[in-house]
């Protein structure tokens, strides 16, 4: 194997047991995964699960007790600036400069980086923000801001985004906006790191998810393979043109008599019993993400 090959095939984070305690408490219980270039990855749990514990370990604003968090190859307690200008991050606290206009926060960050005036005005265009480029955040709305504050993390083109809640507050279609753009960052080939309440998002747009439950990472995989792992019932409802409901076993035994309705064009609907990862959520934790 070359070395840029090496190079290449280290993933973007790495976590091996990583362990936290706040006094008596622990946040964090053997936490262990990794996220690839090009991946989304959804970090999912109640309030409270550590989640912003775990993000906040990775990008060096806090240490782990036990085991070891690696951003490109290095351990998070040691990031240097090459490191940081490779990454980009929209926290709890989007740490804006509430008197000065959208524009002049993208400008005073892109002089740090030595970046061009013009890519801040790209993304507040791309962002949405173009016609508030002049406005004082203090006068934008929470999902401007947020919006604001992503456009600041991409100015660098990083190649990890770390997004704490990227689309809480935000109308639906602003949040599908949102995901088109991360589905741009993701194909250009940056890796995601984004935790969420909302689990219909994490299953649109996460090739893997890990489930944080009191600190410890109950699950972990792509959504749909999750899902399919708690289908427990394994059936298929039919519904019929004449309003009857079937109901058969996934398991080949239905299969004449599915075919027979299909060849026979009666068929209205098809559902699995399939769960969504809400369900699956409170299978395994007894309770549901927002509750
Ligand atoms: N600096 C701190 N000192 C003491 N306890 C803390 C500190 N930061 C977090 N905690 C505690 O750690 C636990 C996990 O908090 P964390 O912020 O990581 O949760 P979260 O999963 O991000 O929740 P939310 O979904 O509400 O953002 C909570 O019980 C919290 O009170
Ligand atoms: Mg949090």
């Amino acid at each position: 194997m070359s070395v840029e090959h090496m190079r290449q095939s280290v993933n973007c984070i790495e976590l091996y047991h990583v362990e936290k305690s706040f006094g008596r408490q622990r946040v964090l219980k053997d936490v262990t995964c990794s996220v690839a270039a090009g991946e989304i990855f959804g970090l999912l749990g109640p309030s409270g699960a550590g989640k912003t514990t775990l993000v906040k370990i990775l990008t060096g604003q806090l240490s782990a007790d036990r085991g070891e968090a690696r951003l490109f190859g290095v351990s998070s307690g040691r990031l240097s600036r090459r490191e940081y200008g490779r990454m980009g991050m929209v926290m709890d606290e989007l740490g804006l400069y509430e008197r000065l206009s959208c524009r002049e926060n993208l400008r005073l960050f892109a002089r740090i980086y030595g970046i061009s005036h013009s890519r801040g005005e790209e993304l507040l265009r791309r962002v949405d923000l173009g016609d508030f480029a002049g406005f004082p955040v203090n006068r934008l709305s929470k999902g401007m801001k947020q919006r604001l504050a992503l456009a600041r993390a991409l100015l660098t083109g990083p190649r990890l985004l770390f997004l704490d809640e990227p689309t809480s507050g935000l109308d639906p279609s602003t949040a599908a906006k949102i995901h088109r753009l991360l589905r741009e960052e993701q194909e250009r080939g940056a890796a995601i790191f984004l935790t969420t309440h909302n689990m219909e998002e994490a299953a649109k747009l996460c090739n893997n998810v890990a489930l944080l439950h009191q600190g410890e990472m109950v699950e972990y995989g792509p959504p749909g393979e999750i899902c399919r792992r708690y289908n427990h019932q394994n059936e298929i409802f039919l519904r019929k043109k004449d309003g009857t409901l079937l109901r058969l076993k996934n398991d080949g035994s239905g299969a004449d008599l599915l075919q027979a309705c299909a060849r026979e064009n009666q068929i209205e609907s098809i559902h699995s019993t399939e769960p969504d990862l809400e369900t699956v959520f409170m299978e395994l934790t007894g309770r549901g993400l927002l509750a």
